[in-house]
């Protein structure tokens, strides 16, 4: 044999060996392989229509009565009505202001869903593998763990728990409100995140371990991406979820999906986007509404049967940012990725903060405790700022990070 022929033979053999090698490292498992095939077809229903968002996300519009949260054990008899939707009158609101910028429509030409069907993002294997190294949620922290601080208004540290950080305010410690609902107006930013780490301002509902939280960050393990995007997350017992990746939450709205990316982001000192949003308890079936936007557009909700704790009311209110990193990992930046220095035009903020009482009405916060994980890292700051002729409340949220301090 001519012996280049056989060095040939040689090279391409070993070019198959050292393949296959690289291969089985990378490769799933049939048994995992199956097993992700299996929870894509549980979280993909069929779609009747396959919709592309101007900024490159898929969607698939779903038969209402297909979606995920309908596999819930306590949702197989669920019943949805558009007349249990709350209207905008029992949205017992006073203090919201309308300079809210209207929600980004993010359809393509060709329309959003039709009628009978809510969008969903579409979810692939990568997301599945990608989203096992989501880290554990921000544990509940009850009010009796907060040992250092003795006065309302006062920042204070607290030891960082989980790998998370926060800049937040809070309703009183102890209080004895009923609350059914909170709603913020928050700027949209983009900070920089690498790795694992996550970035987000939020509204936070509790009471005693179950909570609820909606809001924007900038999550790559979540969503493959560093974009801005709309989430709702829900913890009750064991079960806590993103989005619509465990069944729970019932969409309602053809045209705002959650997970939506924003493509108008806040330039400091130069323009403010911003985004309205409410959780709220409607009064006669108990359920908690995620709504949106300056005219309160109603997206979906959590079914009140699904709740223990929260079944009636909550005890507890945060607003502002939280970011995360692995342990050994510096803190990102949150907010607008500075320090807030007072003005509106250039912190990071939440504003319009105001919660439900009992009776569905919308009450201005007055009373509250501020305080931030890592006074280093991050500030918060309340205040009230002149607007034209009005007083508007600000939490003013935000920080580097700490890129120093491993
Ligand atoms: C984003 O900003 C541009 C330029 O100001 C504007 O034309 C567009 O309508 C905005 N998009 C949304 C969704 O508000
Ligand atoms: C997002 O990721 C892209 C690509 O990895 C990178 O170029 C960009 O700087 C990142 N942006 C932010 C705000 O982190
Ligand atoms: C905030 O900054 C803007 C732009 O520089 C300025 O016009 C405004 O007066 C500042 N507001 C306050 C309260 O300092």
């Amino acid at each position: 044999m001519n012996p280049r022929i056989v060095r040939q033979i040689l090279l391409v053999l070993c070019f198959f060996l050292i393949y296959n090698v690289v291969q089985g490292v990378e490769e799933l498992s049939k048994l995992e392989d199956m097993e992700l095939e299996k929870q894509l077809k549980i979280l993909n229903k069929p779609a009747i229509k396959i919709v592309k968002t101007k900024y490159g996300d898929t969607y698939d519009c779903i038969n209402f009565y297909k979606q995920h949260a309908f596999d819930h054990p306590l949702l197989k008899d669920h019943n949805f009505h558009p007349q249990m939707e709350p209207t905008f009158a029992e949205i017992k609101q006073n203090s919201y202001d309308s300079t809210t910028n209207r929600l980004p429509t993010i359809w393509s030409k060709d329309g959003g869903c039709p009628s009978g069907t809510v969008p969903v993002k579409r979810i692939t294997k990568e997301d599945l593998i990608r989203q096992r190294d989501l880290p554990s949620p921000e544990p509940a922290i009850f009010d009796n763990e907060y040992s250092n601080y003795n006065s309302e208004q006062k920042a204070s540290y607290m030891p960082s728990y989980g790998g998370y950080k926060r800049a937040i305010v809070r309703t009183p410690k102890e209080s004895t409100t009923k609350y059914t609902g909170a709603g913020m107006t928050t700027s949209l930013f983009n900070p920089h995140v690498e790795g694992k780490q996550i970035s987000a301002s939020r509204i936070r509902i509790e009471k005693g371990s179950e909570i609820l939280q909606a809001g924007w960050r900038v999550d790559p393990t979540l969503y493959g991406d560093n974009k801005t995007r709309l989430f709702i997350h829900y913890q009750i017992g064991e079960t806590q979820c993103f989005n619509t990746l465990c069944p729970g939450f019932v969409q309602v709205n053809r045209d705002i999906p959650l997970d939506s990316s924003y493509g108008n982001l806040t330039q400091r000192g130069v323009h403010t986007w911003e985004i309205l949003m409410y959780i709220y308890r409607d009064q006669a079936y108990g359920h908690w509404w995620l709504l949106l936007g300056q005219k309160y557009d109603l997206v979906g909700y959590w079914p009140n049967i699904i709740f223990t704790e929260l079944a009636q009311f909550a005890t507890k209110i945060e607003w502002g940012g939280s970011v995360y990193s692995p342990p050994g990992v510096p803190e990102p930046p949150m907010g607008s990725s500075y320090f807030p220095i007072g003005n509106s035009s250039f912190d990071g903020y939440c504003r319009s903060i105001a919660y439900s009482n009992e009776e569905g009405d919308s009450v201005d916060i007055h009373n509250i405790f501020w305080y931030t994980d890592n006074i280093f890292a991050y500030k918060v700051i309340f205040k009230y700022l002149l607007e034209g002729s009005n007083n508007f409340l600000y939490v003013l949220y935000g920080g580097p990070g700490n890129k120093a301090q491993v």
